[in-house]
C-alpha cells in the first residue's frame, strides 16, 4: 500500500481529550470515558494514545491508545483466566502492552492508516521493553479481526465471561527489540 503522506502519526496531548471523548464515544461508548477521564490518561504516562491528522486539513483521522501498565492492569481487569502469569513479584514480570481503543473514521478507511498507528504502538511498547503487545477483540468484529491478523498478531484465547452478550477473543503479538 501506497503510504499515506499527508497523514501524520502523532502523540495526543491534553488538549485533544475533547475530540478523542467524542471517537471514544462513538466507537467505544461502553468505556464510558469522558473526556476528564481521557485527559487524566493524558497527563499519566502509564497511557498513550497516538492520533493519525490529516495535515493538510487538520482533520483527526483515526487514533489508538495503548495502556503500558498491563500485568497488574490484567488482574485488575480479571484478564488472569486467559493470560496465567507467573507469580512473581510485580517488578519481575514482563512488561506488556495493551491496546485499549483504536479506530479510522470510515471516510479514511482502506488508506493503511490502522496499520501505521499499531506499527506506532508497538514501536512504542518496544522502546518501553514490553515483550508483548496484545488487545481484546469482540468476536464479531471481524474487519478488526482482519486487521490484526493481517498484522501477524496471532489469537492467543478468550474472556472466560461474555461481555454484552459477546466473546471476547484476545489477540497477542510478541515483540522482539
Ligand atoms: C478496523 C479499522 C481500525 C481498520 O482501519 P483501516 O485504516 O481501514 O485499516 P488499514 O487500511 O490500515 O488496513 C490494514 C490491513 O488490515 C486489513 N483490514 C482492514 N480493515 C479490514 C476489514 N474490515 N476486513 C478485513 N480486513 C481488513 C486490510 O486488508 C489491510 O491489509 P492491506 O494493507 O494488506 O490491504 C477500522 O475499520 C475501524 O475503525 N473500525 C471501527 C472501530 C473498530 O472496530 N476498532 C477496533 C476495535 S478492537
Amino acid at each position: 500500500m501506497v503510504e499515506e503522506k499527508t497523514i501524520k502519526i502523532v502523540r495526543a496531548t491534553p488538549r485533544d481529550a475533547y475530540a478523542l471523548s467524542v471517537l471514544t464515544k462513538e466507537y467505544f461508548d461502553y468505556a464510558q470515558l469522558d473526556s476528564a477521564k481521557i485527559r487524566a490518561r493524558l497527563e499519566n504516562g502509564d497511557y498513550e494514545y497516538w492520533l493519525a491528522r490529516d495535515a493538510e486539513s487538520g482533520a483527526l483521522a483515526g487514533f489508538i491508545d495503548v495502556d503500558f501498565t498491563s500485568v497488574p492492569g490484567l488482574r485488575k481487569e480479571g484478564d488472569a483466566a486467559v493470560l496465567a502469569m507467573p507469580e512473581a513479584p510485580e517488578a519481575a514480570l514482563p512488561k506488556q502492552a495493551k491496546i485499549l481503543g483504536l479506530a479510522v473514521l470510515p471516510e479514511f478507511r482502506g488508506r493503511g492508516i490502522a496499520r501505521r498507528l499499531v506499527a506506532k504502538a508497538a514501536e512504542r511498547a518496544r522502546a518501553r521493553d514490553c515483550i508483548k503487545i496484545f488487545l481484546l477483540v469482540r468476536e464479531d468484529n471481524e474487519g478488526a479481526r482482519g486487521l490484526y491478523e493481517k498484522l501477524d498478531f496471532a489469537l492467543a484465547g478468550a474472556l472466560a465471561e461474555k461481555l454484552w452478550n459477546q466473546k471476547i477473543l484476545l489477540y497477542a503479538k510478541e515483540l522482539k527489540n
